[in-house]
């Protein structure tokens, strides 16, 4: 018989306090206007000054676990995806296994593939559950993207916003995710980029924060995600009708918009969560996919197109049967 991996359930974590365009207005010269027209954002969460990536991590991992019904005991792996991880070392990963009280089982963090990121850790957790090693993985995007944004630069401190979403994905008979696609090309390392390094002397000045050629970007994503649709279409013999709903990275609604109608998709078969929570890097696809698995929207048996972009670059797909 053979192994499948299957999304058992998911989970979410956001902080409570929202920072608003208007808020924004008054520190940065900037309008609620021009933030909604070019990117599609209303308000993003900001963590308190005691959240972090861990426990933001738990929080969606304890959510999705008991959306599984699955006991911390019977998690295999565990995989975070995270560009603001806790420390430089231990993982996040073994900070959480540790609370859990799991130890053994593997557990480490993808720290560098940033928005991409959990497309990459549910692509290594398939192959594990796949070829029979291990039954139950959490795969977990959690950021505090807001401790890594200089607050002064307005072209990116409004993007991005704080949160994690986990899945558990579990060992099954029937197809789940039916395929996956990950891809990078380094030779678009200085498009987005957070210098903070071991490799070299520190400058403090240009190490701590994000960096981006936002239109740069913009026109590399929509090109490599249009790419990445057709091949991950063709590798399931599928044509672009098969699939009920996009689950996309949520980093620009004009990008978002693009690749709907690629698809010939009605935004309403488009999970979306940019308005309310911006761009919560490796968070943002868990997060999209449980808020619309929580509020009814997609349902069992719908086909599911998962993307994500990002720092690297990095990017990949996952075509999901739900
Ligand atoms: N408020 C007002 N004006 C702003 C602004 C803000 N918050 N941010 C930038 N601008 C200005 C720029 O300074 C520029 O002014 P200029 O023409 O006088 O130089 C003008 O708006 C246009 O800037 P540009 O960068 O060309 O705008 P854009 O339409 O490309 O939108 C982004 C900027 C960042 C919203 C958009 O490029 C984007 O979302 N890119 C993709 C980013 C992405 O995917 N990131 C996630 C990767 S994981």
């Amino acid at each position: 018989m053979m192994n499948y991996s299957k999304i058992l359930g998911t989970g979410s974590y956001l902080p409570e306090k929202i920072l608003t365009n208007f808020d924004l207005e008054k520190t940065l010269d900037t309008t609620s206007e021009w933030i909604i027209e070019r990117t599609g954002i209303l308000k993003r969460h900001i963590a308190a000054d005691h959240e972090t990536a861990l426990s933001m991590a738990e929080n969606a991992a304890r959510a999705a676990m008991k959306a599984a019904n699955i006991a911390p005991s019977e998690i295999g792996m565990i995989i975070i995806a995270t560009t603001t991880p806790e420390k430089m070392f231990p993982s996040t990963a073994c900070l959480l296994q540790q609370r859990l009280e799991i130890a053994g089982c593997p557990a480490f963090d993808l720290n560098s593939t940033a928005c991409a990121g959990f497309v990459y850790g549910l692509s290594i957790a398939d192959k594990y559950i796949r070829d029979g090693s291990v039954d139950n993985v959490l795969v977990i995007g959690s950021e505090v993207m807001s401790r890594v944004l200089d607050w002064t630069d307005r072209s990116t401190c409004i993007l991005f916003g704080d949160g994690a979403g986990a899945v558990l994905l579990g060992k099954s008979n029937e197809p789940g995710i039916l395929s996956t696609h990950l891809h990078a090309d380094g030779t678009h390392k200085d498009v987005l980029y957070l210098d903070t390094s071991v490799g070299k002397p520190i400058d403090v000045e240009s190490a701590l924060y994000l960096k981006m050629s936002g239109n740069h970007l913009f026109k590399l994503a929509v090109n490599i995600l249009d790419e990445l649709f057709d091949e991950t279409l063709a590798a399931n013999g599928l044509v672009k009708s098969d699939v009920d709903w996009l689950v996309p990275h949520q980093a620009n609604i004009r990008i978002i918009q693009a690749m709907a109608k690629k698809l010939d998709l009605p935004l309403d078969r488009v999970a979306i969560t940019l308005d309310e929570q911006g761009n919560t890097s490796s968070a943002s696809i868990p997060l999209a996919l449980d808020k619309a698995i929580r509020d009814g929207q997609i349902k069992r048996g719908q086909i599911l197109l998962l993307e994500g972009f990002g720092g690297g670059l990095a990017w990949g797909s996952a075509l999901i049967k739900y």
